[in-house]
């Protein structure tokens, strides 16, 4: 059974033997301290701080010092403040056996964010759908001037990333009426969505399309995904969104792509080193739209919800979704 099926389990009782360590490293510290620690009553909550090596049976986190992790035989599950793991990953990539050895890593589910991929996917592509990026310059001239509308029945859409987000993204997207592409590891069946898997797919899955929505995990395998010989592939004035991680994107080629006009724009939100360089050419080239990873942010009230299901459905020796295959690399 699905433990986030589960009703919640309200103890009054105070059970002072389940530690939880908390790592947020914005402002808002105190605040996911305080809606935690209203979820769970029962636990013992504290702010982690550097030198704090005391026992935790669970840890809260978001970009965590590899500190935290190491020396923590006792830690069961690790929550990750997000969907995506690559930077806690990294850490034990760089420095193997860093990660207590026994503990779950867990990632967020949806909590709120599919909605808000959804809504920036849906946005970008009808803004480019209807050139709507081209009519804001043209307005800015002063210039009355009517163009081309892109046919719609080749305005194929291709998701990279098929998993919480993707597929949420590729089935609203069928909506638009534009043919939409999916791709992931293994195969999956969304209705109204032709989908590929596997790197012997990925050509096929790119052939022709004129806009890839990027919502892949960052790992081994797709660092660099998006790169000359991917664009090449696409339709010509193909447009790019990356909603993922900056490494996937080989920033020079699609500068390079969008100077011979194979790539007519972008839409980015994420990038290799963020906040994204002063000196960064992306600031600075026509057509690339940037916004500071937004896409879909973390929402405190949901997120907490849900880890406090699973923290409870954990205690109780239950299982829960939403572990990382760390092996896999998401
Ligand atoms: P998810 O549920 O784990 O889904 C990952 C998808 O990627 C799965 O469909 C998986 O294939 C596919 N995949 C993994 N490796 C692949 C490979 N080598 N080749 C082809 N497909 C591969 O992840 P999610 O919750 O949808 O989140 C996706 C990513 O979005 C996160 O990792 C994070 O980086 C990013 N994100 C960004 C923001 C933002 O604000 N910009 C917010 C949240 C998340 P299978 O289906 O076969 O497993
Ligand atoms: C944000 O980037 C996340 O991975 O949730």
């Amino acid at each position: 059974m699905n433990p986030l099926a589960q009703p919640p389990h309200y103890s009054s009782e105070h059970d002072p033997s389940m530690k939880i360590i908390l790592y947020e490293h914005q402002a808002e510290a105190q605040d996911w301290l305080d809606d935690l620690s209203r979820a769970l009553p029962e636990a013992d909550i504290r702010l982690w701080q550097p030198g704090d090596n005391a026992p935790a049976d669970y840890a809260v986190v978001w970009r965590a010092p590899r500190e935290l992790f190491a020396k923590r035989p006792d830690l069961q599950a690790v929550f990750n403040l997000g969907a995506g793991v690559d930077a806690i990953l990294d850490i034990e990539r760089k420095e193997p056996g860093t990660l207590p050895p026994n503990a779950l890593l867990v990632r967020l589910e949806d909590s709120g964010m599919a909605q808000q991929m959804e809504e920036y996917a849906v946005y970008t592509v009808l803004r480019y759908l209807r050139r709507m990026d081209e009519y804001e310059a043209i307005q800015r001239e002063h210039r009355w001037e009517k163009l081309e509308p892109h046919p719609r029945k080749t305005f194929t859409v291709g998701v990279l990333g098929m998993g919480v987000l993707g597929a949420r993204v590729a089935r609203t997207l069928t909506t638009l009426g534009v043919p939409v592409r999916g791709f992931s590891r293994t195969k999956r069946q969304i209705e109204g969505v032709q989908t590929f898997a596997g790197a012997e797919q990925f050509d096929a899955f790119l052939d022709g399309a004129k806009m890839l929505i990027n919502l892949l995990p960052h790992t081994p395998d797709t660092e660099g995904i998006l790169n000359a010989r991917a664009f090449e592939r696409l339709a010509a004035g193909a447009y790019i969104v990356n909603l993922a991680r900056g490494a996937h994107v080989v920033d020079d080629d699609l500068l390079r792509a969008m100077k011979t006009g194979q790539v007519a724009a972008a839409a980015l939100d994420v990038f290799h080193q963020e906040p994204l360089p002063d000196n960064h050419p992306f600031w600075t080239t026509p057509r690339i739209e940037i916004t500071p990873h937004v896409a879909a942010i973390t929402l405190r009230d949901e997120s907490i919800e849900q880890i406090a299901l699973k923290i409870r459905a954990l205690a109780r020796g239950e299982p829960i979704s939403g572990i990382v295959d760390v092996k896999r690399g998401y």
